[in-house]
């Protein structure tokens, strides 16, 4: 199953519950970076996974005068998005394509501000940082948000009891720290106005509570694993579970606001 299939089959209908306000804190974090350089004017802005539309739309609202454009692959998500920005009255251009390719529909030097929130463990990083320096104008900004290899460390040392610890790795490719993230934006050219690390305590009251969060966030890779598990296995799961609930861990992500120098 590809990631547009877990989005529209396990995601989309859940995404906007925001479990533990991380997608809300996160955003109001960037817009702050963003808000601090762009004052307002009439702006191309451009989002690479735009998931539901909840960041656009805040965009939207702060930028009222800006023409936005969205890539997203999942059919689902794109569908919630569209919901929202007709009953906001906001016209946003979608192109339902892989964001490995976005070069294909937006020209060179051609935004003000491109952003890719929590979408780097599904896409070739390197090229995605080279094609938005590519196409953000001179002097235009790239925001960055992604989860880093720090999150989730103590449901992490879990799995490690199950799975190898390469192979959990090797599931997530995102940035191991903040540190990584800038160095790559850095040997694409960018300059890095503003990096941040937010962190977020989150805690699974119980199995049940944990288990909705790995099918339906998106935040835990591939929920497949635990779809494949038969009752008889998510039973003894959840058996084991009882001594591990409540269970406290923390979310981790870099928030790194980018410029093209001029
Ligand atoms: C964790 S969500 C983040 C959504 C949005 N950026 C936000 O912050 O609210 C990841 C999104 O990226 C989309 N996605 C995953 N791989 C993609 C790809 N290769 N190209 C475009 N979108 C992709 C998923 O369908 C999902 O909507």
């Amino acid at each position: 199953m590809d990631i547009a299939q877990i989005y529209d089959q396990f995601v989309a209908d859940h995404f906007d519950e925001d479990h533990f306000q991380i997608y809300q804190d996160a955003r109001n974090l960037a817009l702050e970076q963003i808000r601090a350089r762009i004052p307002g004017g009439k702006l191309g802005i451009l989002d690479l996974g735009m998931g539901t539309g909840e960041w656009l739309l805040k965009l939207g609202q702060n930028f009222p005068e800006a023409e936005c454009h969205g890539v997203e692959l999942s059919q689902k998500m794109i569908e919630q998005a569209q919901r929202k920005f007709a009953e906001q009255k906001r016209t946003v251009r979608i192109f339902h394509e892989d964001a490995n390719h976005f070069g294909r529909h937006i020209g060179s030097e051609a935004m003000d501000l491109i952003t890719v929130h929590f979408v780097l463990n599904y896409i070739d990083r390197k090229r995605v940082i080279a094609e938005a320096f590519r196409s953000v104008k001179p002097g235009g900004l790239f925001s960055v948000a992604s989860s880093t290899h720090e999150s989730f460390s103590v449901l992490h040392d879990l799995a490690k009891q199950f799975l190898p610890a390469e192979e959990i790795k090797a599931q997530f490719l995102i940035p191991e720290d903040l540190g990584e993230l800038e160095d790559d934006l850095r040997n694409a050219g960018f300059r890095v106005a503003e990096g941040v690390v937010f962190r977020k305590a989150v805690r699974f009251e119980d199995f049940d509570h944990f288990y909705h969060f790995a099918m339906h966030s998106g935040w835990l890779a591939d929920p497949i694993f635990l779809k494949h598990m038969s009752h008889e296995q998510l039973g003894m799961l959840r058996e084991f579970g009882k001594t591990l609930f409540p269970l406290e861990d923390h979310f981790q992500a870099a928030i790194v606001l980018a410029e093209r120098p001029k």
